[in-house]
């Protein structure tokens, strides 16, 4: 008969296969088909993702677009743009765990920093040099320059960003296996959150006024 110390062993290992998958990215496919039935978002059904079409609905248009053919439009303050092909656009990649993207940057642009939650991403250049870095949890800042052809690395979660090294339009194509990596900007989380962040917090945060708290009326 078992002992409790291998009962307890065989338990333990139960649950933790069993949390297994909520630690992983997109879960895996349980069909080989699910393009993305927007419309069934008007009903009360709620799901995490989407809901499938049915299969004599679905059609090759589904799995297709041209939306990475044209460039960003990258006249704004940073210098960039992204243009993303993901489950919102292209409803095919729905429960496939993969979308891709184009990125744009004006001469010296940048892509400011951000992180995507659900994604990892691996960034080839198609134009240009571009400096690129990431920083991980513990601070430490992996960065280089990539010229064209190069591929980099941002494992998922950590707050990257790219800048354009040269006086001349550069190109990005990344590719996340995620169908909706999320993008979550540094700057915009703190300082364009709707409704705000409190001014005690940022001020605080960000070290700026000495510290001292500020009330927000
Ligand atoms: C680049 O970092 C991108 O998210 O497309
Ligand atoms: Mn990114």
């Amino acid at each position: 008969m078992a002992g409790l110390p291998s009962v307890l062993l065989a338990t333990c290992t139960a649950l933790l296969a069993l949390a297994a998958p909520s630690l992983a990215g997109d879960p895996d496919m349980l069909q080989d088909l699910c393009v993305a039935d927007y419309k069934s978002l008007e009903g009360p059904l709620r799901l995490n993702g989407f809901p499938c079409k049915r299969l004599e609905n679905m059609t090759a248009n589904d799995f297709f677009s041209d939306m990475l053919s044209l460039p960003g439009n990258t006249g704004n303050p940073v210098g960039s743009a992204v243009t993303a092909a993901n489950v919102e656009k292209v409803p095919g990649l729905n429960t496939l765990g993969v979308s891709m993207s184009r990125v744009d940057y004006a001469p010296w642009g940048m892509n400011p920093p951000h992180t995507h939650p659900r994604a990892t991403e691996i960034l080839f250049v198609l134009e240009g040099s571009l400096g690129v870095g990431f920083i991980t949890t513990t601070g430490k800042l992996f960065a280089r320059t990539v010229c064209k052809g190069g591929v980099f690395v941002i494992p998922r979660g950590l707050v990257h960003f790219q800048k354009n090294n040269g006086g001349v339009p550069a190109v990005a194509i990344s590719a996340f296996n995620s169908q909706l990596p999320g993008t979550q900007s540094l700057t915009e989380a703190m300082l364009a959150a709707f409704p705000m962040e409190p001014t005690d917090v940022l001020v605080r945060a960000l070290q700026i006024d000495g510290g001292a708290p500020v009330h927000v009326v």
